[in-house]
């Protein structure tokens, strides 16, 4: 009897253990931070990313709702986890596919993204800097996108333009993935890399997108890349790029921006150079106004989108640093993000002349949360919530509107558009030749550009900080802040 009580437990234990193992395998095999974004031609190509806790297999089942297609791809050792990435290619343009990923038994839930049509349309929702640490804050950068995403589901792609968490660890990626993982199934995204998305470990935002880097002057910390959308050119940049572009990128970027015959060109990327918060004073940002100026003016450059300080500014369009109504418009973008910047008053006319400013809006209570033209401390607390940005192109029309979700109500707001026209069929391209920017050119151009950087320091930065360095400690001693 005692005999037959010890089989049985013996049995049942085994039993159960069978019965787990299907659970246990499936956990580990289980695909997650799944991304899709632009990569080469986005009327037929998409890069797509996921990781597994054990290496396994790297499928993509896809379909475009007729015919039934697999990929495969590769995977290598992340951070303790596996990295799968497979680039789709020969896609149909202007179609919507639905996939799923995953090792070949064991699948992800489905995600859909839609094939530029070719057409000279395209609309694109951007955001910037949710920079959270816990899944609280992560939750409510997620109802910004989402909100986005239910007043414009027809969009393109979503712009994220950097500063995906905080200090970019496994844990925060997770809770990005957790709160936002259904939204980065179902759309094309085109990233920024942010100085927060590689604080220690220089290549997590190489590893977490299957982005085209073979232009990438080096994949350190963030990566540079080009695409077209619709009659747009898009140039990303990496502004951690020796802290904030070397001339190696800069000889890219002109040489990206003289490549393309689209109508309109718009350049993405994550420092400001136009800005009134925290950040907006240190050399990194500014030397990015007087290193792009030039390209940015030879190039014809429409628009640039921005992030990094937390709030929300629109310039006139703007040459070389002067007001010029062919000039480039740049917009720092607010952010999605609970964290958020007040205004330094005395950034103006130091940095940032008053009538460069076309619209600025702070989403911080207590400072002063809107510019209405002269008071900086005039309060709107509808201005209190998370922003977003759409951006719509049709044939020689750009229309920006930006909107702030309500922290308190949830009600949408919008606080900021714009028209830009333009005659189409103008821009003719005037570089044909290799962009790509070998390590060696790379290596020479270091010292290059910290030459630069520190001469623009020394000389044109440390004047201005000079200068305004009582208005400073005013502010300091009033706010407790810099
Ligand atoms: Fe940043």
């Amino acid at each position: 009897m005692k005999m037959t009580k010890k089989v049985l437990s013996i049995l049942l234990a085994v039993l159960l253990f069978a019965a787990c193992i299907p659970f246990a395998a499936a956990a580990e095999n289980d695909p997650f931070r799944i991304s899709c974004v632009v990569n080469g031609n986005t009327e037929t190509q998409r890069g797509l990313t996921w990781f597994t806790n054990v290496d396994c297999a790297t499928v993509v089942s896809y379909t475009d709702g007729v015919n039934e297609y697999t990929a495969e791809g590769t995977s290598s050792a992340w951070e303790g986890n596996f990295v799968h990435k497979v680039l789709l290619k020969n896609l149909t343009p202007g179609t919507t596919y639905t996939y799923k990923v995953g090792n070949g038994t064991v699948w992800s839930e489905e995600g859909t993204f839609t094939t530029d049509n070719g057409d000279d349309k395209a609309e694109f929702v951007v955001f910037a800097d949710i920079q959270a640490s816990n899944l609280e804050n992560f939750e409510k950068g997620a109802n910004v996108v989402n909100t986005a995403l239910e007043m414009y589901p027809d969009a393109d792609f979503v712009a994220n333009l950097g500063d995906f968490t905080d200090d970019s660890t496994n844990e925060e990626w997770d809770f990005y993935d957790e709160a936002m993982g259904k939204i980065n199934r179902n759309v094309t995204l085109a990233p920024v890399a942010g100085n927060h998305d590689g604080l220690g470990v220089w290549d997590w935002f190489e590893t977490m997108f299957n982005l085209d880097t073979s232009d990438s002057v080096q994949n350190l910390n963030g990566v540079n890349y080009s695409f077209d959308y619709g009659n747009i050119h898009f140039a990303v940049l990496n502004t951690n790029d020796l802290l904030s572009i070397s001339t190696a990128q800069l000889s890219w970027l002109k040489n990206d921006m003289n490549s393309t015959a689209c109508d309109w060109k718009v350049v993405l990327m994550h420092k400001s150079p136009y800005s009134l918060g925290k950040d907006a004073k240190w050399p990194d940002a500014l030397y990015l106004k007087s290193a792009l100026g030039p390209i940015l003016d030879e190039c014809n450059v429409d628009l640039v989108l921005s992030g990094h300080d937390h709030q929300y500014l629109r310039t006139k369009p703007l040459t070389n640093d002067e007001l010029d109504e062919d000039g480039t418009v740049f917009v720092l973008a607010g952010t999605a993000g609970a964290k958020r910047y007040e205004i330094r008053e005395f950034l103006v006319d130091n940095f940032m002349p008053l009538d460069y400013i076309e619209a600025c809006v702070v989403q911080k209570d207590g400072y002063g949360n809107y510019f209405n033209g002269t008071d900086f401390n005039s309060v709107d607390e509808a201005n209190i919530g998370g922003v977003f940005n759409h951006i719509s192109v049709d044939g020689g029309n750009l229309t920006l509107n930006s909107y702030v979700v309500s922290d308190a109500t949830n009600e949408v707001k919008c606080i900021d558009t714009m028209t830009l026209t333009k005659e189409q069929g103008l821009n003719v391209p005037t570089y044909d030749g290799n962009n790509s920017t070998p390590d060696y050119i790379y290596g020479m151009g270091i010292g290059v550009s910290f030459a630069s950087l520190a001469l623009y320091t020394l000389t044109e930065w440390i004047v201005i900080f000079i200068k305004m360095l009582p208005e400073l400690l005013i502010s300091y001693i009033k706010t407790g802040t810099f």
